[in-house]
């Protein structure tokens, strides 16, 4: 079958690869219709290089039609229509039964010390091949997929995947007053619909911080207020003068450790990207060349007793953290990968034909899988209007 292979930083290729099969009881496999990119694939594109080997193949957000099933794959049967969460995650087991998905002890990594196993992510993750690919080995089938019904296009439910729980987890944790501020930064398609389901779920006033302007522009036609960054010194003033003085209620850090804004990280993850594995790694993961900028931009914005709330995804151990400012200002902070499965149910209503949160129109590009390379490069520059890319595997061999 044909999938995207990671061979090198900023270097992935479609190539043949062998069928996935059924391995355990519990496998299902999946003909893959559509796959996105994520703005968490740019960081295996580049800083977190190190943890990939050359042919491990790439993609978290699938779904499909089951194409074969294992012995003890429950109710779920070849020809169901699923999308398959990002997390391999077994639903009986501790952290499953507390809605806790992307900790589950089935199938955490326990020789990295790591929660729930991730497709294509990585040996960080459990070195499990990903999703942009024509086929698609499920472990844990039997609770690691979501049915949804026949009729609408797929661009309707593969965002269940990731991004929608994803920026569903970001607006629960940040947990923003009713008639209070929500600032959202970075408008990719996570920070995007966090700003979507903020204003759905009644959140009053919600501001979103970007340099990109097709991304502002977006945000904006839906009712979302916008700071362009590359015209503030810093966040934090501009959105005090916004808040009388006082500061966001919450904030939704959806940018990670890919922030600009601080060239001195920036030549760390340059270097890190070009050691040696042996040495890259363990800078990666104790000493941490974080780009903590929108981070910090976080911390300055939010309100006293306010919540930081991080979905952009951090990798350093060693960053220096402003305990001062933290302590005194009273600040909560949640984060941490999506649970997918926990939010299924409070989404899935609002996947409807009127499509309150614009699903139908969030992609930006849909590209046959042949083309993934090009759109790993344009999405990272930011380039073209990108925001969402959704490839289809079978576009040109169906
Ligand atoms: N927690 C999870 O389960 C989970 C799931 C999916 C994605 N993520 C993470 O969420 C983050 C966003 O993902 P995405 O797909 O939207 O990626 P993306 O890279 O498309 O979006 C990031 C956006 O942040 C903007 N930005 C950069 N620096 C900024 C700054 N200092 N202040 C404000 N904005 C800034 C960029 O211009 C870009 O538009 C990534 O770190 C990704 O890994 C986490
Ligand atoms: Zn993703
Ligand atoms: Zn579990």
């Amino acid at each position: 079958m044909k999938a995207v292979v990671w061979h090198g930083t900023k270097d992935v290729r479609v190539e043949e690869v062998p069928d996935p099969r059924i391995e355990q009881a519990t496998d299902a496999v999946i003909r893959v219709t559509s796959t996105n990119i994520c703005g968490s694939d740019l960081h295996l594109y580049e800083p977190l290089g190190a943890f990939m080997k050359p042919g491990d193949v790439l993609g978290h957000e699938s779904m499909g039609i089951v194409e074969e099933v294992g012995s003890e794959v429950g109710d779920l049967s070849v020809g169901d229509r699923v999308v398959i969460p990002f997390q391999v995650c077994c639903g009986h087991c501790w952290m499953c039964e507390h809605g806790l998905q992307s900790q589950c002890e089935t199938t955490q990594v326990r020789e990295q010390g790591t929660g729930a196993t991730l497709f294509g992510y990585s040996e960080l993750y459990g070195s499990l091949p990903g999703g942009q690919a024509q086929y698609l080995r499920v472990p844990q089938a039997q609770y690691t997929h979501v049915k949804v019904p026949d009729g609408p296009a797929d661009d309707r439910f593969v965002y269940l995947s990731d991004v929608l729980p994803t920026a569903w987890q970001a607006v629960a944790y940040a947990d923003p007053e009713p008639g209070g501020t929500l600032l959202v930064l970075g408008l990719g398609p996570i920070g995007d619909m966090a700003c979507r389901i903020a204003l759905q779920r009644g959140v009053s006033r919600v501001i979103g911080v970007d340099r990109v302007d097709a991304r502002l522009a977006r945000a904006r036609e839906r009712g979302v207020e916008t700071i362009d960054l590359r015209e503030v010194d810093e966040v934090g003033d501009a959105v005090r003068q916004l808040t009388s003085g006082r500061g966001a209620d919450a904030v939704v850090d959806a940018v990670g450790m890919e922030a600009h804004g601080s060239p001195v990280a920036k030549a760390g993850h340059k270097l890190v990207g070009m050691l040696p594995d042996a040495v890259a790694k363990p800078l990666m993961t104790t000493v941490g060349i974080d780009r903590l900028a929108a981070f910090y931009s976080a911390i300055d914005a939010v309100r006293r007793g306010g919540t930081i709330s991080l979905s952009g995804v951090y990798g350093g151990m060693t960053d220096p953290m402003p305990m001062m400012t933290l302590f005194d200002k009273q600040v909560q902070i949640r984060m941490g990968q999506a649970n997918v499965k926990r939010w299924v149910p409070d989404i899935l209503p609002l996947l409807t034909d009127d499509d309150p949160l614009g699903v139908d129109g969030f992609a930006t590009h849909h590209l046959p899988i042949e083309q993934a390379p090009e759109a790993y490069r344009t999405f990272q520059a930011k380039e073209d209007g990108m925001v969402k890319v959704v490839l289809s595997p079978h576009a040109s061999t169906a």
